[in-house]
């Protein structure tokens, strides 16, 4: 059952055509230190954008003073929240049809808002002038607990929205209720268990920040920004600031790392633009790591209970929920306008089930905004930690192993494509061979026979396996759209003369490689080897309009756009062919690069032949135009479903409670893979982050709301010394929808790998009867929950 598609060919350079594992052409540029980030443009005259943060969670703003700081040295403006207001600038749209304030008007709402900013001639000037501003500020009391925020005599936080008279945001539903209760009524087995996601930051290496420009006499806005999608963000501030949309430029350069985090609108961006207007100049706004750590967009803080129920024998018949979600002060949550819990409806995992139900409740809290889809699509991260536990959970109450109980449980393959009790429908897959495949790899009898070992001499060893079904690819437009703006992607391929090409995404990459893969793509549609194919992307004003990259949607979306449009080229260049070789098209076949005679292979045109003839002199078949060029735009039947088993294994010293992962094997299934090689780097780092998140890192707030996650001496990354060398693996299970059978795989890893490692330390502890405990696990926490005080963050 595995098998990789390598139907890589070669040119008469040997070069690779197709898909297969060929290097990464954005990397020359890279390793020489001759990628071109948002910080690296410096325009003539450019300005320096510095803001002034709130210290405080919660407070009025009883007045400001800026005199000092417009007087200060190099300074050209001192703006404030009352100044746009002034314009109708002072607050913005969230993506989730919530506002936030650009900067204070009223009151701050968590410790890191933006109150203020200096405009000054560098960045020092504008950082020293942010000392001088004086903000009187009249403190209350915050709320840092979602259950806090549901009392009734808890502090209202957004007073500002009208009639608004307590913290709650919204509430969700999804599955049926009644049918759910009645299965658990009758269940042998019901299992229930409280969990904790906790507040974690996506951390990109690169900061968001932005260069606007806007010049009057054009009335044209140039803005280098930070985001994951340039198109969608162009016409939110289309909409919001007023310019034509024409008018606006976002170029999205090299961008270090998105997770999620590059995805918002950040008062920032709109602060540099009004700074741009206002000084007639270009200014740079570029945060830094504290203010990125304490102001954008943060994940997941779900606080859940989850409910299995089951037979004796180990039959999942249904799964229950209920969720609080912590949304922190303004909703900032990204997802499709449908689905304010994101795709949090497939936590019912990869299981065939009778019934399912979630009810879920959201709160403000004074903390910062967002709730990103950090490296996962929309809250499926949540989900999938949430079933994988409790699944794990129902085998400890029946004493069955964790494999043989998911094995049982498993939907089939003859049951795809599979609705779930959701509503979800999971295109396609095939279950046991991945996860059989990952217990050869990890040896999973040996491995189960040295735990025995080890744990008659009193060492802590654990096995964790976490199965995933996650669904991306966002998203079909009868049910997808972010403020409006439909899930579909364009494409646009243009061969030149000497056969060489373009591409042109919607899509933006944040380091996935798809100056390689989309050219791969291309390629093995129309045989053009993929370093003559150049890919473009960030740039509204030269590619189509689609929504960017996050929830690993790309390859999903935008590679079926790219093999479509090469395919369309294809169609042409068959016309052009049957002219040239002065057959009908029917005679033709398609030979990878080349169209042949059937029958006389020695009579055939090469792609680069096709493309001359298409360009140059001399007559073309009837009706036929020339060039050789195409464009679609791409709406998805519906979201790819990959899926993935992962097997993790813990030793635990006795004595100081610290976790060393010591293997960690990972079998994905993500369809037909265009590049094995990016896929493995993709998962690499997702499993890195399943480690933090595991093991270290958490965004926490003391009682004041003071957010002590603000630095990474505080917020802990996992590095090269806490991760153990990746054993990888696949199947291949090609989507039926898409045009090659890819799935995407950008963020299988993050949103798998927690669940397995949390399996892994739970099953070590067993000794200790524990059955739960809660992320992220440090020495504290793991020795707590030894001594039978696990404890909730
Ligand atoms: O949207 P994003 O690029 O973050 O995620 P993705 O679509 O899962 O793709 C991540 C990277 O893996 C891209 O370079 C893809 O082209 C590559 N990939 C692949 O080679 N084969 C797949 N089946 C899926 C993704």
């Amino acid at each position: 059952t595995v098998h990789e598609r390598v139907d890589t060919f070669h040119d008469n350079d040997q070069k690779p055509v197709g898909y297969g594992r060929m290097l990464r052409k954005e990397d020359p540029r890279f390793v020489r230190g001759r990628g071109r980030f948002v910080d690296d443009v410096r325009l003539p005259g450019m300005l320096h954008l510095a803001i002034l943060r709130s210290p405080v969670a919660h407070a009025r703003i009883l007045s400001i003073d800026t005199s000092a700081a417009e007087a200060s040295p190099g300074v050209k403006a001192v703006v404030t929240g009352a100044m746009l207001a002034e314009q109708g600038l002072a607050w913005m749209p969230t993506l989730s049809n919530d506002v936030q304030a650009v900067l204070a008007t009223d009151k701050v709402r968590f410790q890191g808002q933006e109150v203020a900013f200096v405009v000054a001639e560098d960045g020092y000037a504008a950082r020293d002038a942010l000392e001088l501003i004086d903000v009187e500020y009249d403190v209350l009391d915050p709320v840092v607990d979602a259950r806090r925020a549901l009392e009734p005599d808890a502090p209202v936080i957004r007073d500002d929205l009208e009639g608004k008279t307590d913290n709650h945001c919204f509430d969700w539903e999804t599955g049926d209720e009644a049918a759910t209760a009645a299965v658990f009524a009758r269940a042998d087995v019901v299992v229930s268990q409280d969990l904790v996601y906790p507040r974690v930051h996506p951390a990109p290496m690169e900061t968001c920040g932005a260069v606007a420009d806007f010049d009057a006499v054009e009335g044209k806005l140039r803005l280098w920004s930070t985001t994951q999608a340039p198109h969608a963000h162009r016409t939110l501030y289309a909409l919001v600031a007023g310019i034509p949309e024409h008018k606006i430029q976002v170029i999205s350069p090299d961008i270090g790392g998105g997770f999620g985090n590059k995805v918002p609108i950040y008062p920032g961006y709109v602060c540099a633009i009004v700074a741009s207007i206002v000084t007639g100049k270009p200014v740079k706004w570029m945060e830094d790591r504290f203010e990125n750590l304490i102001s954008t967009g943060f994940a997941r803080d779900y606080i859940m209970r989850g409910e299995i129920a089951a037979t004796r024998d180990g039959q999942i018949l249904a799964i229950r929920t209920n969720v609080l979600a912590d949304h922190g002060a303004f909703n900032g949550t990204a997802a499709p306008v449908k689905y304010p819990a994101g795709f949090f409806g497939v936590f019912t995992g990869s299981y065939d089930i009778e019934a399912a139900y979630c009810k879920m409740t959201a709160v403000f809290t004074n903390k910062a905004p967002g709730g990103v889809a950090y490296a996962c699509s929309f809250r499926i991260t949540e989900a999938v930690y949430l079933v994988e536990r409790i699944v794990d959970c129902l085998a400890d109450e029946l004493g069955m192993d964790p494999a043989e109980l998911r094995l049982k449980n498993f939907i089939r393959p003859e049951q795809f494509p599979y609705t779930t009790k959701t509503g979800w429908v999971y295109d396609s897959g095939d279950y046991e061979p991945t996860m059989r495949l990952a217990m050869e790899m990890a040896g999973y009898a040996d491995l189960r026979r040295e735990q025995q070992e080890k744990r008659a001499r009193g060492e802590l060893m654990g096995i964790g396996i976490a199965f995933f079904t996650e669904a991306v690819g966002a998203g079909p437009r009868k049910d997808m759209d972010i403020l409006g703006l439909g899930m579909a992607d364009g494409c646009e391929l243009r061969v030149h003369p000497t056969g060489k090409a373009v591409v042109r995404l919607s899509v933006q990459s944040q380091g996935q490689g798809h100056e390689t893969t989309f050219a791969q793509i291309i390629a093995e549609e129309i045989g053009i080897p993929p370093d003559d194919i150049d890919v473009l992307h960030g740039d509204t004003d030269n590619t189509p309009f689609g929504l960017g990259t996050y929830g690993s949607r790309s390859t999903p979306v935008s590679g079926a756009a790219a093999a479509l449009v090469a395919r369309k080229v294809r169609d042409k260049a068959r016309i052009i062919a049957s002219g040239m070789l002065e057959v009908s098209v029917a005679d033709l076949e398609w030979d990878k690069g080349s169209f042949r005679v059937k029958g006389d292979p020695g009579k055939s045109v090469t792609i680069q032949d096709i493309a001359m003839r298409a360009h140059g002199a001399g007559d073309l078949p009837e009706g036929i135009e020339g060039g050789l060029e195409a464009q679609i735009c791409y709406n998805p039947s519906n979201l790819t479903y990959p899926h993935g088993a992962y097997i993790c294994v813990v030793d635990i010293d006795p004595g100081t409670a610290q976790v060393k992962v010591r293997r960690f094997i990972a079998v994905d299934d993500c369809g037909t893979r265009i590049n094995p090689m990016i896929i493995e780097g993709q998962v690499h780092g997702g499993l890195a982050d399943g480690v933090g998140m595991a093991l270290m890192e958490m965004i926490a707030f003391d009682e004041d709301g003071n957010c002590l996650g603000a630095s990474l001496m505080d917020y802990l990354l996992p590095t090269a010394l806490e991760v153990p060398d990746w054993e990888t693996g696949f199947t291949v299970t090609p989507s039926p929808h898409h045009p090659i059978g890819a799935k995407g795989v950008g963020e299988s890893a993050t949103v798998g790998s927690p669940p397995a490692i949390v399996n892994a330390i739970v099953d070590a502890l067993e000794p200790f009867g524990v059955r739960h405990a809660d992320m992220p696990l440090t020495p504290s926490r793991v020795w707590d929950a030894m001594r039978g005080n696990a404890r909730p963050p």
